[in-house]
């Protein structure tokens, strides 16, 4: 299976490569290399998460989505500028790969943090592959400035029978961010999938790296979209704060 690809994480080897690193540096934080790399040897040993019923299930649920192609805005509802003239379908296709998916849930269920942070929620697909992971004793808070799309990760959530586990808040980044972190204290694990920026990503990192003696497990989508993200990415990894990172491709994985 060596090089094979995965979807748009990696590659089987990278990602094998990446649990082996975690490893290398899990003497300094057992607490979380570890599980780092158990979550990256699931994802590497079962890409799709066909042999996970969780995964499986919010995968089918993101097929059904994509085929769904009515408009996403209600008569007289109010979304994000670009919302207009979208279809349920078109958004869903923004959302995670499964791999990307399967990632996401197994470093919920292997880490198995207390508070999870999600910046840009969309329509709950990727909220669903982490919800799906936690135990009992996790959350999810989960940021998204499109009411309309609020209004549609709330039925799926609902739908995947996580919704005691997520908490959606709806309101522009800007505005919803800093609140939610004063709130809850600080995140174990965060997924930031928003504004792909460079500043505002170099914000997000500033916000959440390195608060207090715990350590936070940030993962980035689309470090490559564009050059201010290639940029944002090649600094958070040369920030003091940051103890280990792993570019998987199209997400990076950082702890700090
Ligand atoms: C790429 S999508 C998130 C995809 C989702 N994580 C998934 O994989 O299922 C980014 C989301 O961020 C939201 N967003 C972008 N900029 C925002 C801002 N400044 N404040 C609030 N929401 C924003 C968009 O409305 C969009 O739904």
């Amino acid at each position: 299976m060596t090089g094979d690809t995965v979807g748009s994480v990696s590659s089987v080897q990278e990602l094998r490569d990446g649990a082996a690193s975690a490893v290398a540096v899990s003497s300094s934080w057992p607490e979380i290399a570890g599980p780092v790399a158990a979550a990256l040897r699931s994802v590497a040993a079962d890409p799709t998460g066909r042999g996970l019923p969780p995964v499986r299930s919010v995968m089918l649920t993101a097929k059904t989505l994509r085929a769904r192609d009515e408009p996403l805005l209600r008569p007289g509802e109010t979304g994000m500028p670009f919302d207009e003239g979208r279809t349920i379908g078109e958004l869903a296709g923004y959302s995670v790969p499964v791999a990307h998916g399967h990632l996401l849930f197994a470093l919920a269920r292997h880490l198995r943090p207390r508070r999870v942070l999600e910046i840009g929620t969309n329509i709950g697909i990727s909220a669903g592959y982490i919800a799906s992971g936690l135990d009992a004793g996790g959350h999810l808070w989960t940021l998204e400035g499109s009411p309309a799309r609020v209004r549609v990760a709330g039925g799926v959530l609902t739908d995947l029978c996580v919704a005691d586990r997520v908490t959606l808040v709806p309101g522009r980044f800007e505005e919803t961010l800093e609140p939610t972190l004063e709130e809850v204290g600080g995140f174990d694990l965060v997924f930031v999938d928003g504004n792909h920026q460079d500043e505002p990503t170099r914000s997000y990192y500033r916000m959440l790296a390195g608060r207090g003696e715990a350590v936070t497990a940030l993962v980035f989508d689309d470090i490559r979209w564009s050059e201010g993200m290639a940029r944002a990415w090649n600094w958070i990894v040369r920030r003091p704060a940051t103890r280990w990172s792993l570019d998987l491709g199209r997400l990076g994985v950082v702890l700090t």
